[in-house]
């Protein structure tokens, strides 16, 4: 999708749970809730969900898409790196991408964003995968990081 599509479906997309998510006031609802509307909402996002640090393991947690794997092997892989380095990372193409943890063959290109817990800590990240090569730009990256503020407003 262009990245002017892609602004004009965010700002829709942000609106739209900027409302939702304030009705209620349990984090896990705000997570799914999130999850949900950007699954359905996205479509070139392929699997899109959360993977948080639990007992120190890289552990999934809500998400929509085809099953995924449990635990992602300690500072391997996309997700790993994403947390490790605390910022935001836009895979154009994980095949390309040393360690790459391939949950699903099918899954060519992927973004993934650190997720805070309302303290402001790393907890986990938000990790959203794409049939396509090249699906996520710095478009996609501001507004998840802007969308996943909503967990705590
Ligand atoms: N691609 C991730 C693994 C998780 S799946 O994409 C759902 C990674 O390398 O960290």
């Amino acid at each position: 999708m262009e990245d002017k599509k892609k602004e004009g479906r965010y700002e829709r997309i942000y609106t739209q749970l900027n409302e939702l998510v304030r009705k209620s006031e349990n984090t896990q609802a705000r997570m799914a809730t999130i999850i949900a509307v950007l699954h359905h909402k996205m479509d070139y996002y392929f699997w899109t969900g959360f993977y948080l640090i639990d007992d120190g393991k890289m552990t999934v947690n809500m998400y929509q898409g085809p099953v995924a794997c449990q635990i992602l092997e300690k500072d391997k892989g996309v997700c790993w790196a994403a947390f490790n380095q605390q910022k935001t990372l836009v895979v154009e193409d994980v095949h390309a991408f040393p360690g790459h943890i391939a949950c699903d063959s099918r899954s060519n290109s992927e973004i993934v964003v650190p997720f805070k817990n309302k303290a402001g800590e790393i907890i986990g990240v938000l990790d959203i995968d794409s049939k396509d090569k090249s699906s996520f730009s710095e478009v996609d990256a501001r507004w998840l990081e802007k969308i996943l503020e909503l967990v705590y407003v």
